[in-house]
């Protein structure tokens, strides 16, 4: 029997761990706050914030959203994030991406101070997790860690393949990868839209993170038998539903389940992870910035 990996359930056990510490934190005056940045109409994007606050009222972290609007120049955006940096009350800053045109998204990465960055985008934070020194671990390969953990996936001596080479999944999962240390020691391969045979790659890999934004791009028979199938994937296809859509992952989970040993589903699997692990760096940040010692799941 395939291992289908219950996303929202792990998600739910890592909140109501963290919900402790927020506890702690916050009987010690220092109440974990983040801010949610939003300069977009795109809907997918609303969700996403609506549900990350969501998250922080559940487990009693305070959440702070500004809301810009989507032709204002650039300057007003760079400004609010300098002031969130000054807001001792807010620990942790979240700018959600993609950011529009008019926006330099280096610039905006570069601005939040990195004390507070818990997306870990600022060069400073990407820097320190190739090197293996990371002050916060970028949200959805930290979830992706962690369900492996939860699941008893181990990856020392396994054969990684991450599919895509994105600054948000595919290159911080093949750092986390790569380091010595737990969940980590993968001899580590990213394959991306240039790669010359993917399959060649996927079937080889005991272990499979698939970050391509590509609908359905791997199948079952991409993979190796018993392997642990990831799926990052959120795309929206036409489809003749009340939405006028559907959500689908980057890989074809029902031939891919007949193969794999293990697999997350979409929606379901990584996504809900990707956002405790904002609210694990949010009071991680907290932790810090207040110098009040928590445990953290
Ligand atoms: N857009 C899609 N994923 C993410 C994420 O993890 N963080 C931010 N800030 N924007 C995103």
């Amino acid at each position: 029997m395939t291992n289908v990996i219950d996303g929202d359930a792990v998600a739910a056990e890592i909140r109501s761990d963290l919900e402790a510490s927020v506890e702690t934190l916050t009987d010690a005056g220092a109440r974990p706050g983040l801010a949610t940045v939003l300069m977009s109409d795109d809907p997918a994007s609303e969700t996403y914030v609506s549900m990350k606050q969501n998250d922080c009222e559940e487990v009693g972290i305070e959440s702070v959203h500004v809301e810009l609007d989507e032709d204002a120049p650039a300057e007003e955006l760079y400004d609010t994030v300098e002031e969130l940096n000054r807001d001792p009350d807010v620990h942790g800053i979240l700018v959600q991406m993609p950011l529009v045109d008019q926006v330099d998204e280096r610039r905006v990465l570069r601005t939040v101070a990195p004390e507070k960055d818990v997306d870990a985008f600022h060069p400073e934070n990407v820097g320190r997790l190739v090197a293996g020194d990371a002050r916060f671990k970028p949200c959805t390969p930290h979830g992706i860690q962690k369900l492996l953990e939860h699941e008893g996936v181990e990856t020392e001596g396994a054969e990684a393949v991450v599919v895509g080479r994105s600054n948000i999944v595919g290159k911080p999962m093949a750092n986390l990868f790569v380091q010595k240390g737990p969940f980590g020691n993968a001899t580590t391969t990213v394959c991306h839209s240039r790669t010359a045979d993917l399959a060649a790659h996927t079937r080889e890999a005991d272990i499979v993170v698939a970050a391509a934004g590509v609908p359905e791009l791997i199948d079952g028979s991409m993979l190796k038998e018993g392997a642990t199938v990831v799926d990052v994937g959120v795309n929206r296809v036409d489809a003749d539903t009340e939405k006028g859509y559907e959500l689908v992952g980057d890989v074809e989970f029902e031939s891919a389940k007949e193969v794999a040993g293990t697999i997350t589903p979409v929606p379901g699997g990584v996504g809900p992870m990707t956002r405790a692990m904002l609210l694990y760096n949010t009071v991680k940040a907290a932790s810090r910035q207040e110098g009040v010692d928590v445990t953290l799941p």
